[in-house]
């Protein structure tokens, strides 16, 4: 029963679906009972022919045989209909409700679990979990029926010929209740590398340009092959012991057969049963062997399944880190940018990488910030979207603690352009208004000019429609990133953040960009992070982080007039500047 609990959270499935679970369970009962009766008409049939019964009459036995056939083989139809049916539908409300679970997930669930295993979960679990479902409750209540059914007629024929003949059936079941646990551990081993396998396939796809770049071609191969040998062998080792088992059933069936003609003909020959029940008892015995066979199957699928769901439960279970609290104020539907940060401190699982951050900022300034790569910059915006909670301190939007912001406001009005920009394989134009779907051409076309992409993309050879393959590989490094800021635009944000976001552009062009970003919107509170000194000079207050500290603070001009780490910077990029252009 502990197996089965995993499944039991499938129970608001089934009762979305229990209409068709009843019928299902109706049509299994009855097609199943005819089924199990058809040899009866045999039997009478025989010892009727042996009677010498007119012509008439053998055609209408015949007519009964395919009429019955007929009437079972439809009952079947819509059984397997209302029952794989109901199957495919929870497999389809499962997985929309596994990809709704995922989007809700906070950033540090991504940076916790593969994204190979997170795939494996709708590629493979579930369908195991729906097949168990659909095929697995089919045939287990299938064969209960045949079971009952059939072990009855039998017995009611001749108890001693059917307890003797299935003797060896029931070694056979022995066989396959023995054998259950090899299959079921080998088939998790399975499971395990191919969620191995399908992460290696992954991540070489998506870093196929570093492997290429690192000549590492052979050596992912020869990885990749090692853990494909290792699947192969696996699975090499199942298919063998299948085998055995298959083949040794082969053998006990064989047997109750040979028992059955011997002792059944026997017993034909001194008139202990007549002809026509034997023909039926050869018959019943071969439906039998089915269930026998399929019991470890099933069980073998459950158990499965239960694995599966185990492995789903787990992902489902986890909450979404960072989500509307109680401490939420519903009422508010809007932010105007103005940010406070009070001792605010940040910390990844123990390691502290900010502290003591206080700053404030008025709607429609400029915030920039600038210090060395890793002391925190990244860290410090994530925490304005939420995409991080701090660990200590407050902050503030327009004087209401964030936490009590809804997310879904907090998030709407903020443009956000992270370090590492990604684009979807769509369209520029859909990459641009991602998120904003009835957004006009006209305005798509408006932040294009702002972020300076706009003459890039009247090169390309659909202009705006052209296609981005993945990740954006026919854009530059700056196209990409002056697309992502585009895309941030067109939200008309509140708080716009950038964060490194013109790395890759030349200073000339980064220029032109904040300057049209200036004068766009002077409502706008805009972040900045840069590594330059020209992309943070305009603002009205800098923050120099260093080792998850603020170490200076003021605006370009104080900044200088105190001769600290800032005013060095200055000089050390002025310098590198007059170099390059001699
Ligand atoms: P650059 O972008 O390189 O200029 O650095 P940054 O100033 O943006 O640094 P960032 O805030 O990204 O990182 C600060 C510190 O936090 C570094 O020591 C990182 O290793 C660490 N860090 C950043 N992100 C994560 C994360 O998701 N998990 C963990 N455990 N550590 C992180
Ligand atoms: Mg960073």
């Amino acid at each position: 029963m502990k197996t089965f609990r995993p499944l039991f959270r499938l129970k608001k499935y089934f009762i979305r679906y229990k209409r068709d679970i009843f019928w299902g369970i109706i049509l299994v009962i009855f097609s199943n009972v005819l089924y199990s009766i058809l040899p009866k008409i045999l039997q009478y049939t025989i010892d009727q022919m042996e009677n010498g019964i007119p012509i008439e009459k053998i055609v209408l036995f015949a007519a009964l045989f395919v009429t019955v056939t007929v009437i079972h083989s439809g009952l079947r139809f819509f059984m397997r209909q209302k029952l794989i049916g109901m199957a495919r539908k929870i497999e389809y409300q499962l997985r929309n409700d596994y990809f709704h679970h995922l989007q809700q997930m906070s950033l540090n669930f991504f940076t916790k679990h593969r994204t190979g295993d997170l795939m494996a979960l709708a590629t493979n679990d579930i369908p195991s979990v729906s097949m168990t479902i659909g095929r697995g409750l089919m045939f287990l209540l299938s064969n209960i029926i045949v079971f009952i059914v059939v072990l009855t007629l039998m017995m009611r024929t001749n108890l001693a010929l059917t307890l003797i003949s299935l003797i060896p059936f029931s070694l056979a079941f022995l066989v396959v209740l023995k054998s259950m646990k090899f299959f079921i551990r080998t088939f998790e081993r399975i499971q395990s590398q191919f969620a191995d396998l399908s992460s290696k396939a992954q991540e070489n796809i998506s870093g196929v340009r570093v492997i290429k770049a690192y000549v590492q071609e052979e050596n992912e191969i020869e990885s990749f092959r090692q853990l494909n040998r290792k699947y192969l062998h696996e699975n090499l080792k199942l298919a063998l012991a299948r085998g055995v088992v298959w083949s040794s059933m082969d053998v006990l069936f064989g047997l109750s057969f040979v028992i059955l003609i011997w002792l059944g003909g026997l017993a034909v020959i001194r008139d202990q049963i007549t002809l026509g029940e034997f023909v039926a008892f050869t018959v019943w015995l071969g439906m039998l062997s089915w269930p026998v066979i399929s019991f470890g199957w099933i069980i073998n699928l459950v158990q499965r399944a239960s694995a599966s769901m185990t492995r789903i439960n787990r992902v489902m279970d986890i909450e979404p880190e960072i989500q509307d609290t109680e401490s939420c104020d519903q009422s508010i539907c809007h932010i105007s940018g103005h940010i406070q940060f009070i001792n605010v401190a940040v910390a990844y699982e123990d390691l502290m990488v900010l502290e003591n951050i206080s700053f404030e900022i008025a709607i429609g300034k400029t915030l920039a910030i600038i210090g060395p790569t890793g002391s925190g910059k990244t860290s410090l915006i994530r925490l304005i979207p939420r995409l991080i909670d701090a660990k200590a301190g407050q902050i503030l939007i327009d004087g209401h603690d964030i936490r009590s912001i809804p997310l879904q406001v907090l998030r709407r009005h903020i443009g956000f352009v992270p370090q590492e920009t990604f684009l979807f394989s769509e369209t520029i134009a859909e990459n641009i208004s991602f998120g904003e779907n009835d957004a006009k051409f006209e305005e798509i076309g408006r932040v294009a000019r702002l972020s300076t992409i706009h003459e890039d993309l009247l090169t390309f050879p659909d202009q705006y429609q052209t296609l981005i393959g993945e990740r954006g590989v026919n854009l530059s490094g700056g196209q990409k990133q002056r697309a992502a800021i585009s895309r941030a635009l067109l939200r008309q944000p509140n708080i716009l953040i950038l964060d490194d976001a013109l790395s890759a552009v030349d200073t000339y062009t980064e220029e032109k960009i904040l300057n049209s970003l200036r004068v766009q919107n002077p409502n706008q509170t805009k972040i900045i992070i840069s590594h330059r000194i020209s992309s943070v000079k305009h603002a009205d207050l800098i923050l120099f982080l260093k080792n998850g500290a603020v170490v200076e603070r003021g605006n370009h001009r104080t900044l200088m007039a105190e001769k600290g780490l800032y005013a060095e910077l200055y000089q050390q990029q002025r310098l590198e500047q007059a170099l390059d252009e001699l």
